[in-house]
């Protein structure tokens, strides 16, 4: 049967086509290497769009004191230190090269006054640094990686849905999918698979991820036998739309607080200045004129407290609300229209400065964010873990598996600084495309038995043979538990008993997505796709409980309410997940490799 299905091969094949997917297969593609790349929705589409603030890299335009060291430090200070400290180095060297890089291949930047890229302020970033375009910076980012990538003679598949990695003798050799619209399998065989599917939010309620961040790539590495790190990293954004319901979770960038805007509660009051943490204290100003200096770009102001990093802030406010100071529909208010007391055209600045809020609030809210605050609260942002991966060539523990973007481990630690993202995927894109098409050349063709593609694809159509065989729960009521269940028991503030009722009901759940049935057929059916999405759900909600069971401390994007502070035992390792021979998770702890002497000195530096 298995030789019915239309195969394709590449010497590399990317899964996922946001920034990290498009800049691996750019590079790969530029060492003559043939490269395929997957995308689960049309390209041009994927998530990176989303991205609003900007991308972060010590140009050092806005502010010339800036340089890696500082952003290095900044980075490793914002994850707490558990972060990956040579991805971290590379990142912090590499990324101005790659934003001038898009800049070359076509990408509009903001400009200083000199004609320089423009940079911005953000939660945790000493200095402005976020190259920026508006608030659109992730549409120019895919915009003109892609322009630049549909030149490279890539074989691009739209709307295809990857069901698992295949592998021979321990090696990735491709995967197998199908094409969402007519639900058509192919079989992708390949020397080397790029993993960039981005992140996992939908595994949550709220969330401000598009539809197609449900784990896909963390969870078909983890199948596959790759390791996964540092699951119960999960970064709650404070600033999410929360009414009206029907857009709760979509983001409000962290720009609008570096433009000025400031968080109150329903008292007036900026509550923000009720809590700085010790280690920002030096840097965080108390006095609301030098706030609103620093986020003018004056070089002698300190930061305001609004922009501390963001598992903070979504803390405070969530204290705020269970303190019932909270805004009128379970939030806190969010105002940049108070600027009009600062700047004579504030209404036509905000609009240059922040058009996609603008349009988002007046359209959705029915709310002109020029006269009035927005209500606003924490949304599920951003993974900081996922698929461990080597700092340098951003290879799996699997051969001929690489990961990078959001769904790879490292970089951010515990918690990731605000445009750190964007830089990411571009810094650790290019990488992993680099050494998988060096792998590629290295290895031979490869095979692909056809027991393996029969397994797969018995599993993918199992759903439509459990609805002829009598059972009748569709997907969506186990998508919708599970969601509701994580985000009360793994949300925010976490607690011992909680996640062990969590854990206890993603095992109720997965007996029940094992029978779920789906009418119909392969053609045009989304019910389809939700339940072939739940695998991946479960998979990674079950990792991150495990993880945050384990680390008994808070740090970063883990906060538990049972460890409130930072344990130094716990500052020492990395959790690691894996899969053992019967198929379940396997969690140990891992020692975080000692930093190198001259970067510790850097970081001894910058206090
Ligand atoms: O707030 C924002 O614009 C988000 C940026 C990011 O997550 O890097």
């Amino acid at each position: 049967m298995a030789t019915n299905f239309e195969t394709h091969e590449f010497d590399v094949l990317v899964i996922g086509a946001g920034g990290a997917g498009l800049r691996a297969a750019i590079e790969a593609s530029a060492t003559g290497v043939k490269v395929g790349l997957i995308c689960k929705s049309l390209l041009g589409k994927a998530h990176t769009v989303m991205a609003e603030g900007g991308m972060a890299a010590a140009m050092g335009n806005v502010d010339d004191r800036d340089n890696w060291k500082v952003h290095f430090a900044d980075t490793m200070r914002g994850g707490q230190y558990v972060n990956n400290w040579r991805m971290a180095e590379l990142h912090a060297k590499e990324a101005p090269a790659r934003v001038h890089e898009l800049e070359a291949w076509g990408a509009v930047f903001d400009r200083t006054k000199e004609g320089k890229i423009s940079q911005r302020n953000f939660g945790g970033h000493r200095y402005p640094r976020l190259a920026h375009v508006g608030d659109r910076t992730g549409l120019e980012m895919i915009r003109t990686l892609q322009d630049h990538g549909i030149h490279q003679g890539i074989t691009v598949f739209m709307e295809y849905t990857v069901v698992s990695l295949l592998k021979d003798a321990g090696r990735v050799v491709g995967v197998f999918g199908y094409d969402r619209e007519r639900g058509r399998f192919r079989v992708f065989k390949a020397k080397a698979t790029v993993l960039a599917t981005g992140g996992l939010g939908r595994a949550y309620s709220v969330t401000s991820n598009s539809w197609e961040g449900t784990g896909d790539g963390v969870s078909l590495a983890f199948h596959a036998g790759a390791e996964l790190l540092d699951m119960e990293f999960i970064q709650f954004h404070p600033t999410g739309m929360i009414w009206p319901p029907s857009v709760r979770g979509i983001l409000v960038t962290e720009s609008v607080r570096g433009e000025g805007g400031v968080l109150r509660n329903k008292d007036g009051k900026r509550f923000m200045y009720d809590d700085i943490p010790d280690n920002y204290k030096s840097q965080t100003s108390t006095d609301p004129e030098e706030g609103w200096r620093y986020t003018q770009n004056d070089k002698n102001a300190k930061r305001p407290p609004e922009l501390l990093t963001r598992d903070h802030v979504a803390r405070c406010i969530n204290r705020e609300v269970k303190a019932g100071r909270g805004s009128p529909h379970g939030g806190v208010f969010l105002d940049i229209s108070w600027i009009k007391e600062k700047i004579p055209n504030s209404a036509e600045h905000i609009k240059k400065k922040l058009p996609s809020m603008y349009h988002q609030f007046m359209q959705l809210a029915n709310l002109d964010i020029t006269k009035e605050p927005m209500e606003i609260g924490p949304t599920t942002h951003y993974a900081m873990g996922g698929i461990r991966v080597d700092g340098e060539t951003q290879a799996t523990n699997i051969p001929g598996l690489y990961a990078a973007g959001e769904c790879a481990a490292g970089l951010h630690g515990a918690n990731r600084l605000g445009g750190n993202s964007l830089s990411d995927l571009i810094v650790f894109g290019k990488r992993a495309g680099e050494y998988a098409a060096k792998y590629a050349k290295e290895t031979s063709v490869v095979s692909v038995s056809d027991a393996e593609i029969e397994a797969a694809y018995k599993e993918a159509t199992a759903p439509f043979e459990r609805a002829a065989g009598g059972s009748t729960e569709g997907p969506y009521q186990v998508q919708y538990d599970l969601q509701n269940m994580m985000q009360k028991n793994v949300g925010i503030v976490r607690l011992q008993n909680e996640m062990e009722e969590a854990i206890d009901g993603i095992q109720k759940l997965k007996a029940r997505a094992d029978k779920v049935a789906v009418q119909g057929h392969c053609e045009y059916n989304p019910g389809w796709h939700t339940a072939i999405d739940l695998k991946h759900l479960l998979t990674v909600s079950e990792a991150i409980t495990l993880c945050a069971l384990e680390r008994k401390e808070s740090r970063g994007g883990h906060f538990r309410e049972d460890f409130p502070d930072k344990s130094p035992e716990a500052a020492k390792y990395n959790n690691v997940v894996s899969k053992a021979t019967d198929g379940s998770m396997k969690l140990r702890r891992e020692a975080i490799p000692p930093m190198r002497e001259d970067l510790k000195q850097v970081i001894e530096e910058m206090k």
